[in-house]
């Protein structure tokens, strides 16, 4: 469910006109809804309020200022993976006793600076960036909590690229090695080993990959139980899949019904790390045609939004709906199968390949839906362009929460030397 529905003939963000954004925001822009973002998370919260879990929303699908700071007043913690998202995370305010942090590359200046704030826990990944957070702690003269982050191997039915816990991907510790740790605590002298964790994979729709993932987790929960380890947290990560095309996911109430049994058996606070549930459905990319291009092969509808902008079609093989913001566009005519591509000199440039599209001309607009998780955040200056405007509607209007790039920033930082001056 979303606020992005045709009012008329036309498509609005809740009740504003996209038509009306567009005249005076330059295309492409990103546009979130301020009400489907909350609706999101108050979905989660409510399913989950048996338990009351910590939600921390994971930063890295959508790391707006605007984004974070409406979730946090909410009190939405956050789960961040590096020095740049924790300072991010500060700006807004956001209480460091709600951040956890994830990544299987933590650097000595991170954990020191993570440490020297007080966030709530570090989701260690391996034993040597254990030992770091410990020798770090030691020099700061303060004990840390932490989380192992624990690879169950499980099967994911996802894109090969977001799955996350089968046995031979990067992250997490394998179950020997976190029994070790936890019986030789001793050597660690500077940090609490209070909880676990586990991220089994994104943009997943049923319920028994994550089942058996707890299953997992609640035995050997039981098993430290028995050698007298008292652990405090259990985090379950994120991963829950949103509909982009024909998906049919569990929702937040039919995701807690499945996992809640099991979760209220361990006695443990609950930490969940939802990115995409959040913000995906809660934000559309608006892009302008330029050229409509027929060849002898096929016909190319040419957009000013490319790959840097939304890189998951070409990343990922993604699948994001296309609409049109006058909708008459789409219902009067037949429909031919299009490209519908991007400036980027690059084949994978595309948003969409071989999609039913009617004929549109220059200056006609588009919504990329879905485009709200992973989009903004993982875009990139690439052919030097700009990154793109982001807008919230936020109760009846529209702001600009993010500029536009100009020319200006794309050199920013740059330093031709002396010698070749
Ligand atoms: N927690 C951890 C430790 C994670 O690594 C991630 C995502 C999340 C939580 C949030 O997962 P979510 O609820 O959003 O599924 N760029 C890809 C997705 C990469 C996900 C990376 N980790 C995409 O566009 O589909």
């Amino acid at each position: 469910m979303h606020e992005f529905k045709y009012i008329g003939n036309e498509l609005h963000c809740e009740t504003v006109k996209i038509s009306d954004i567009a005249k005076k925001v330059d295309t492409p822009f990103y546009l979130y809804s301020y009400k489907t973002l909350l609706d999101h998370y108050y979905k989660l919260k409510k399913a989950f309020s048996s338990i009351n879990p910590l939600i921390c929303f994971s930063m890295k699908a959508n790391s707006n200022l605007a984004v974070l700071r409406a979730l946090i007043k909410e009190g939405a913690g956050l789960d961040i993976v590096s020095g740049g998202e924790l300072y991010k995370a500060l700006r807004i305010g956001a209480n460091p006793k709600r951040i956890v942090y994830a990544s299987v590359g933590k650097t000595d200046k991170e954990i020191r600076e993570a440490i020297k704030n007080k966030i709530l826990l570090f989701n260690v990944e391996s034993v040597p960036e254990l030992d770091l957070i410990n020798t770090v702690a030691q020099k700061l003269k303060r004990k840390v909590d932490v989380s192992l982050r624990i690879n169950p191997g499980v099967e994911v039915d996802t894109h090969n690229f977001i799955a996350t816990a089968r046995q031979d991907n990067k992250f997490g510790l394998d179950l020997d090695t976190v029994k070790f740790l936890f019986s030789n605590l001793k050597r660690m002298s500077n940090v609490n080993l209070i909880g676990v964790h586990i991220h089994i994979g994104s943009q997943i729709t049923e319920s028994h990959p994550f089942i058996e993932a707890i299953n997992i987790i609640s035995s050997f929960v039981d098993e430290l139980k028995k050698d007298g380890v008292r652990l405090k947290y259990f985090n379950i990560g994120g991963g829950l899949g949103i509909i982009y095309r024909e998906e049919t996911p569990q929702t937040a109430q039919g995701f807690a019904k499945a996992v809640l049994p099991y979760l209220k058996k361990l006695r443990l606070k609950i930490i969940l790390e939802p990115g995409r549930f959040i913000c995906g459905n809660a934000g559309i990319l608006v892009t302008g045609v330029l050229y409509i291009k027929d060849t002898r092969f096929k016909r190319f509808i040419i957009v000013d939004a490319g790959m840097n902008d939304l890189i998951r079609p070409a990343l990922y093989d993604a699948y994001h709906e296309i609409l049109p913001i006058v909708e008459s566009k789409f219902k009067s005519q037949n429909l031919e199968k299009a490209d519908i591509v991007g400036p980027i000199c690059e084949s994978a440039d595309f948003l969409a390949k071989e999609r039913p599209m009617p004929r549109l001309e220059s200056g006609d607009l588009l919504a990329v839906m879905g485009a709200g998780a992973y989009g903004f955040s993982m875009s990139s200056n690439y052919n030097s362009r700009p990154r793109c405007a982001e807008v919230m509607v936020i109760r009846g209007k529209f702001y600009v929460v993010k500029k536009a790039e100009s020319y200006k920033d794309l050199v920013k930082g740059e330093i031709i030397p002396k010698v070749l001056r």
